[in-house]
């Protein structure tokens, strides 16, 4: 018989993908599309649905037709989305009341204000390891119930279901017989207690959402569903799924206490496995549910930063210093230095461990021989101090041993980051030789629950590293120049 082969869906804030692997855990084929983002008003972003599903289909069907396989040896579906944007459906009709209200959506930073004056945010931290801001699922829920007209007595009628965009293709690819979601995505809501892996009735009052559109939630390694035949020909069980940030700290092996990993998209999020335990953050640090397998919950730290590609995007885009992104390496090369310029990249405010929505970005210590150059190697350099704020943060809650750093994601391609990433850290940074890791986490889980791995050991042979950097910078160099980027952010913090 063929060895099996397994599809990830990762669906992402600006493109959907499907990823097809095979049983070595290797890419056999890729399909993407990129997908319009709608911003309303300022600081609102929302992706239309219909969009999304349309795009989710398209990429399925081509990343099978790509590979060449038979739809006969695909054994599992995985999933993996962005994490925290809302959809709201009818049950009825499978169709959304309002356009997906994005994670970077600022809308409800009032509600989030108000529910802080009002002394709610220690209940919220305490059971659902996060901060009261608007970036989390759950006064974008509410702001939804409010605004569409009739929503509320709808959903007090149990005609409308909520899901994270994992629970609203689910619900697409078995044609609305499944409401469900994984630990992972629950735990982005604010409504979910990650101690009792459960709807947490108490924050569901304060944010005044009805249990009635809630999904299940079950284990992220389990038989949520058949996908509907009419997609690919054939019912395939849908058999994994996780919040993208997770699925990476799963791709990425990350299984013992202590394992960290960072993913440098658009933004970038470091997690670190903290093991059985959900340890409450003393340094603004969010916890959350790694994974659960069998019932067993493993927990991590997160620390979330909103720009990393971001800034490299913006250099191409807005400063137009460069044509790609590639092109930062050999800026940074170039000079043999910073030459004093640091760049705060605070174009959204400062994400953790600041949580300052006002914060501006800024390019600072200029002079009239720096170069572009030096502002590409600063905005190189920003997202490895920032980095270096999270893991600091991290170690004075939980004890990350002498692991390696391990990253992923676009900017992971950059060499030159990769070292700096090491010299400021002081510590070895590894890049996998599969950079596919969020996919390939939802890949892992789906396989994990159809047989074709056996067990995390199984998962973890599979993991191999294609650089490894080691720092070298001296102790004095590095002081420098991380004391030069914190003086910056106290500047952007004024
Ligand atoms: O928490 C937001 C995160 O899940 C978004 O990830 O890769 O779609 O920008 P990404």
């Amino acid at each position: 018989m063929q060895p099996p082969y397994i599809l990830a869906i990762d669906q992402g804030t600006t493109s959907s993908r499907c990823i097809v692997f095979d049983a070595a855990a290797k890419p056999v084929a890729v399909a993407q599309r990129e997908f319009p983002q709608h911003y309303p008003a300022s600081g609102w972003v929302e992706h239309d649905l219909e969009d999304i599903w349309q795009d989710v289909v398209t990429v399925l069907r081509e990343a099978v037709g790509k590979a060449g396989i038979d739809v006969a040896d695909i054994a599992a579906i995985g999933i993996t989305n962005q994490r925290e944007t809302v959809s709201v459906w009818d049950r009825a009709t499978g169709k959304p009341i309002h356009r997906a209200i994005v994670w970077q959506d600022r809308r409800t930073a009032d509600t989030c204000a108000r529910l802080k004056a009002d002394g709610a945010e220690p209940l919220f931290a305490a059971k659902t390891g996060l901060l009261l801001d608007p970036y989390f699922s759950g006064t974008k829920l509410a702001w939804i119930l409010d605004e569409v007209a009739g929503a509320r007595a709808a959903a007090d009628r149990g005609e409308l279901a909520f899901g994270t965009i994992d629970c609203f293709l689910l619900s697409r690819l078995t044609r609305g017989k499944v409401h469900a979601t994984d630990p992972t995505n629950a735990s982005r809501t604010l409504m979910f207690d990650i101690g009792a892996q459960a709807w947490d009735e108490e924050l569901l009052r304060l944010l005044r959402v009805p249990a009635s559109v809630l999904p299940e939630v079950k284990d992220n390694s389990h038989l949520f569903g058949e996908c509907d035949p009419a997609i690919l020909g054939r019912a395939i069980p849908i058999a994994g799924m996780a919040g993208d940030q997770q699925a990476a700290l799963f791709g990425q092996a990350c299984f013992r206490p202590g394992m960290t990993k960072s993913t440098y998209g658009t933004g970038a999020f470091a997690l670190m496995n903290i093991g059985s335990k959900p340890i409450p953050s003393k340094k603004r640090m969010l916890t959350t549910v790694g994974y659960r397998l069998n019932g067993e919950t493993t927990y991590a730290l997160e620390g979330a930063i909103f720009v990393a590609g971001a800034a490299v995007k913006w250099l191409r885009d807005g400063l137009k210093i460069i044509t790609h992104a590639s092109d930062t390496h050999d800026m940074a090369v170039r000079v043999p230095d910073n030459h004093g310029v640091y760049m705060v990249p605070a174009f959204v405010g400062l994400g953790a461990p600041h949580w300052n929505p006002d914060a501006r970005g800024l390019i600072c210590g200029l002079t009239l021989d720096s170069t572009q150059a030096h502002v590409a190697r600063a905005a190189l350099e920003s997202v490895a101090y920032q980095t270096l704020d999270l893991i600091n943060a991290m170690k004075e809650d939980a004890n990350p041993g002498d692991a390696a750093l391990r990253i992923d994601g676009g900017m992971a391609a950059n060499d030159w980051l990769g070292q700096f990433l090491s010299d400021v850290l002081v510590a070895p940074v590894e890049r996998p030789v599969s950079v596919e890791t969020t996919a390939l986490g939802a890949a892992f889980l789906a396989g994990l629950a159809t047989g074709v791995w056996s067990d995390l050991a199984a998962l973890e042979a599979t993991w191999a590293a294609d650089k490894r950097f080691e720092p070298k910078m001296s102790a004095a160099l590095r002081g420098e120049l991380v004391a030069g980027w914190h003086k910056a952010v106290d500047r952007a913090l004024l």
